[in-house]
Parts: structure tokens; C-alpha cells; sequence
């Protein structure tokens, strides 16, 4: 697997795995189980979860699927912003632990931007960082100004990403986030890369010139829009997949080679924009 160095040093793969909606049936949870130990096998070590995501039950989840393969694994996990000050960030830190059977998780994400003052809560992430129990830290869904904010707070020099909706029919942030990003030398993760309500993602992997690059490259139209994202520099993506096919279409996406005339064709079937907008969040 591929992977890129997060401002710290430290190496993250740049395809993962999502969770959101994982943990929510138990009659599941085998079957998501294996969806994870699947692309675990495949080289998709990097997790992604959220304490919010069936209030524990995803991180539940990952925690039996990488029972006695932590060191193969990179877990990105994230505090709601209602837990988000001093002593909650410790606390919903260690439920997280506890869940993920874990001592350590290796990037601790701010899920949005809340009520606390963004000092509050990055110093907490430091004291996490400084006892062991989490590697780095970031935010999730902060826009250029929250970054701009957030950067300049105490600790602010540390955040690691900004996990924030990115794909192909979401492309607000080139405008003037990524470029930020960029100079900064802050990695984005990209979430719900292929749409995740079932309506935006047919509308998405439906688009005719998004289809028919596909049928050029032998492959579907969701490994396009991943390997569009993939190719970016300094851009983590986190697919969601419990289905085995498409797992293993996702890691493929990895290996695929987008020509010059595929990236015109798909600036024109979804154009970059024209102009700042605010941050889609979902
Ligand atoms: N920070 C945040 O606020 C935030 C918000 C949203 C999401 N996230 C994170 O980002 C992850 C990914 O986002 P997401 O779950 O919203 O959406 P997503 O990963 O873009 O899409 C998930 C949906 O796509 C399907 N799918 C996966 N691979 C496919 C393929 N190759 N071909 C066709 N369909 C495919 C999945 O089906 P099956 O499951 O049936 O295989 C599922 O229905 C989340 O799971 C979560 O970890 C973070």
C-alpha cells in the first residue's frame, strides 16, 4: 500500500477504510467484520471510525476485526464536538480505547467543529498525545477559515488532516481549502468518495462520461472516481464497503492509470468550481 508522511513524519496509508453505518445491526456485524479483515488482507490497513458512528458500535466492529493484528493497522477514530473540552476529549478518548481494544490510536480527529474554544480541545489532544494514547491528531469538516483559526491556536502546528467530504460532484474544496492545504503541507482525507446516500451516488457513478471512461479502463465507475482521487497529491481516501466486490474494486482502484484526455472529460462531466462556496458536510 501506498502511503504519504503526515506533517509529523509519520507514514499513513492513502486508501483506507470507512465504517459510518457499520455496528448498527448486530445480525451484521460478522459480515462487517470480515469486510474489514478482507481489506485488511488487501492492503487497506488504515480504518477509519468515529465514536458517533452507531454511538460505539462501529468501533466495536473494528475492534473485533483487528483483534491480534494491531500492528498491521492505521486507526483513525474521532471525538464528537459536545465532548470536545479538556476533560471530555480524555474521557471519550478512552471509551474509544476500550472499544477499539486498543492502547493507542494513530490520528484522534475533532469530528466538527463545536462549541469549545479550538484551544481547549487541541491542548487535550496534546496530553493524549504526550501519555501515549493517541500517535496524532487533526480535525474533520473545518473549512479554510476554521484552519486558518485552528492553526494559529496553541497546538494548532500539530494537526495532522482535515477529513472533510470530497468526490467528484463535491468539489468545493479545490477553490481555496486544498490550496491551503497544500501550502501547509496538510494532508486531506477525502470521506464519502463515492456519495453515500444511494440517490448522489447513482447520480454520480450514472454520469454517460464517467461510464464510458470506465468501459476504457475495464473497470466500474466507482474504481474512476477513486482513482481520480488517488492520484492527487497528499490525499487520503476512506471507502466505506462491506460487499466483497467492491472491497476488491477498491483496492484495484489504486492501480489505475487516468490518461490526460480521462481527466479532461471528466473536468467536463464534473466541472472544478467557479467560485468559493462554503464546505459541503454531510
Ligand atoms: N468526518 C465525517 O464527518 C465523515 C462523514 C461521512 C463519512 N465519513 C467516513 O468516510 C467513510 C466513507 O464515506 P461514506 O461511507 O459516507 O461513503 P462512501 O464510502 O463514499 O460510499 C459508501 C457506499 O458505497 C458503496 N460502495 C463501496 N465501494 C463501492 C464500489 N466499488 N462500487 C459501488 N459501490 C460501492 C457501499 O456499499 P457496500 O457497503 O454495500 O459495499 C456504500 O453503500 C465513512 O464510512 C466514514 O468512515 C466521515
Amino acid at each position: 500500500m501506498k502511503t504519504l508522511l503526515l506533517p509529523s513524519g509519520s507514514p499513513i496509508p492513502i486508501l483506507g477504510q470507512g465504517t459510518w453505518y457499520m455496528g448498527e445491526d448486530p445480525m451484521q456485524k460478522q459480515r462487517e467484520i470480515d469486510a474489514l479483515r478482507l481489506g485488511m488482507d488487501l492492503g487497506m490497513t488504515l480504518i477509519d471510525t468515529a465514536e458517533m458512528y452507531a454511538e460505539g458500535g462501529a468501533e466495536e466492529v473494528v475492534g473485533a476485526a483487528i483483534a491480534g493484528r494491531r500492528d498491521e493497522v492505521f486507526l483513525v477514530s474521532k471525538v464528537y464536538p459536545h465532548n470536545a473540552d479538556r476533560r471530555g476529549v480524555q474521557a471519550a478518548c478512552e471509551r474509544s480505547l476500550r472499544r477499539l481494544g486498543v492502547d493507542c490510536i494513530d490520528l484522534y480527529l475533532l469530528h466538527w467543529r463545536g462549541a469549545v474554544p479550538l484551544d481547549e480541545t487541541l491542548t487535550a489532544f496534546e496530553s493524549l498525545k504526550q501519555a501515549g494514547k493517541i500517535r496524532d491528531f487533526g480535525v474533520s469538516n473545518f473549512d479554510r477559515a476554521d484552519m486558518q483559526e485552528a492553526a494559529e491556536a496553541r497546538g494548532g502546528e500539530q494537526i495532522a488532516v482535515d477529513q472533510v467530504l470530497y468526490n467528484l460532484t463535491k468539489r468545493g474544496i479545490e477553490w481555496a481549502l486544498r490550496p491551503w492545504c497544500r501550502e501547509q503541507g496538510i494532508p486531506v482525507m477525502a470521506y464519502s468518495p463515492l456519495e453515500s446516500t444511494p440517490a448522489d451516488q447513482r447520480r454520480m457513478l450514472g454520469n454517460p462520461r464517467l461510464q464510458a471512461i470506465a468501459q476504457r479502463h475495464n473497470a466500474s465507475p466507482a474504481q474512476i472516481a477513486l482513482a481520480w482521487l488517488l492520484r492527487q497529491e497528499n490525499l487520503i481516501a476512506i471507502p466505506k464497503a462491506v460487499a466483497p466486490e467492491h472491497i476488491r474494486q477498491n483496492r484495484a482502484a489504486l492501480d489505475i492509470v487516468l490518461t490526460d484526455q480521462d481527466l479532461a472529460e471528466i473536468d467536463i462531466a464534473f466541472p472544478p468550481p467557479r467560485r468559493d462556496t462554503p464546505l459541503d458536510m454531510r
